[in-house]
């Protein structure tokens, strides 16, 4: 149970370190681990069947010299010809490149010859013997010179000594060496190719995946446009087939959703203007013809009473021109409501002015109105009318909702921008809690603001007043002509 604990916990360690690193690491770590693991294995393995070759080889060399010596050492000893000995033991040296020493131990014990010069080592003779009746034998020495094979033959069946030679392996440790350099030299070699193949295969693999990937992203950041290219007909290939397929159809739904908000806009565009028209109209046949009507009627009235000289009719007459007096001004009143005629002829600023004004007369608000950077130019006609229209809604709705006791509104420039920001200090309201029917005022001038690429932000709870602000973004060359304005002045 502990166990199984443990190899989970390690599983998840290991695989969230290679879940980390990209595919192309993640392959070239395979083919790099396989290629090393191969390598490393084949040499040691190389190097032990070496090692052991070369050590039964240079065991065999050294007995057939061993032998060989003691057979033709028999004379030498026999006779007690030393010198003759010692010339044969330096002959086979000579002979036999790898052998480090050769002498001869005659039955007493005593070297007779050997082939150290002047000092004999402490302790060889000692470390190896033979018995009569044996062939050989052998011991492998540990020597501060490396590996020896130290063999020991019988001279004349043992009656004549002990003939022994010392067979050097240092051969064996440098060929072993160069053979392992060799095989690690070709390891580095297959790492390096099986990398660079690796690496194409990665880059082969990996090119389509790390598209579709950028893609995806632009596909995120809305950019239905492009189109990933189809290298192989694979599974990769089906992926981005069906990226495609999905592009197109992102594509297709955000033109259609993209031609509804036009249409959309053109339709508000038109209720607005209608509507913009329809009081336009009414405001002139108001002016026009109603009020000359009704004037005309003053001046009717006027004449009744100059040509009777009744009191009563007089003081009849006085009334009736009070009234008529008072729905002329009521009129104008309404008419300048609907469409200000100030708005086409002075201007947003002078519009709102007189607007304000009116509210202030009509409710007893104080109201405060600041619009520093509002000069004589004229803006854009369907910017001013939106701006009219939405200080219009929103001090009615402060008038008719707020319960407020002051009210501001400021126009001003920023950045590019213009922004009318109208505050109370009312009852305020839960903004989130507005739907959409019933209530055209702030929708309608939520559409006025979208429709000229603008947006109204309402700030707003219940208890502590309400801030509408309103932004525009203002024509580059509007801009501009403002900036130098200012800086005339
Ligand atoms: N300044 C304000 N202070 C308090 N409440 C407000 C204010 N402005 C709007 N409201 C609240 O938000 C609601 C929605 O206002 P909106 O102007 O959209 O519609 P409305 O005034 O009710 O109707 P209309 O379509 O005639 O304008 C209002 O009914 C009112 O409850
Ligand atoms: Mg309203």
């Amino acid at each position: 149970m502990n166990e199984q604990h443990w190899l989970k916990r390690w599983a998840a360690v290991i695989w969230q370190v290679i879940g980390a690193v990209n595919i192309r690491a993640k392959i070239l770590g395979i083919v790099l681990g396989l290629v090393v693991l191969m390598g490393v294995a084949a040499t040691i393995e190389v190097r032990l069947l070496l090692e052991q070759t070369l050590t039964n080889q240079a065991y065999e060399h050294s007995v057939a010299v061993a032998r060989d010596m003691a057979a033709r050492a028999t004379d030498f000893t026999l006779m007690r010809d030393y010198y003759g000995l010692f010339r044969l033991l330096r002959d086979t040296q000579a002979n036999n490149p790898g052998l480090r020493y050769a002498f001869v131990v005659d039955s007493e014990g005593t070297i007779v010859a050997h082939t150290f010069g002047t000092g004999f080592p402490v302790g060889l003779r000692d470390a190896n013997t033979v018995t009569a009746n044996e062939h050989h034998r052998s011991v492998l020495l540990t020597t501060d010179e490396g590996d020896i094979w130290d063999i020991a033959v019988p001279i004349f069946d043992g009656r004549a000594g002990i003939a022994r030679v010392g067979l050097s392996l240092a051969t064996r440790e440098q060929t072993v060496a160069a053979v392992t350099g060799q095989l690690l030299i070709t390891t580095i070699m297959a790492a390096a190719v099986g990398i660079t193949a690796a690496a194409l295969l990665t880059w082969i693999l990996t090119r389509p995946i790390l598209q579709l990937v950028e893609l995806t992203k632009a596909v995120a950041s809305g950019d239905f446009s492009r189109r990933a290219q189809r290298w192989a007909n694979d599974e990769i290939g089906k992926l981005t087939d069906a990226f495609n397929a999905m592009s197109e159809a992102l594509a297709q739904a955000e033109r259609e959703r993209a031609e509804r908000e036009q249409m959309r806009a053109q339709y508000v565009t038109q209720i607005i203007t209608a509507q913009e028209e329809e009081r336009k109209r009414i405001a002139r046949e108001l002016h026009d013809s109603t009020s000359q009507a009704l004037t005309s009627l003053l001046i009717g009235l006027r004449s009744l009473a100059d040509r009777h000289h009744s009191p009563e009719l007089h003081r009849q007459v006085d009334e009736l021109r009070g009234i008529v007096g008072q729905v002329l001004h009521d009129l104008h009143a309404l008419a300048r409501q609907l469409r200000p005629s100030v708005l086409d002829d002075l201007g947003l600023a002078a519009a709102i002015q007189r607007y304000v004004a009116d509210c202030r007369a009509r409710s007893g608000l104080t109201i405060d109105l600041a619009m520093p950077d509002l000069t004589d130019e004229r803006l854009d006609p369907a910017l001013e009318t939106a701006l009219y229209r939405i200080v219009q809604e929103a001090l009615t709705n402060v008038i008719r909702h707020a319960h407020a006791t002051t009210a501001s509104v400021v126009i001003e420039r920023q950045n590019g921008h213009l922004r009318a920001i109208i505050e109370d200090n009312g009852c305020g309201f839960d903004p989130a809690s507005l739907s959409g029917d019933g209530h055209l005022g702030l929708n309608g001038i939520r559409e006025r603001a979208a429709l000229l690429n603008g947006q109204l932000i309402i700030e707003s709870a219940p208890g502590s007043g309400t801030t509408l602000y309103v932004e525009f973004p203002l024509p580059a060359a509007n801009e501009e002509h403002h900036e130098r304005h200012s800086v005339g002045r």
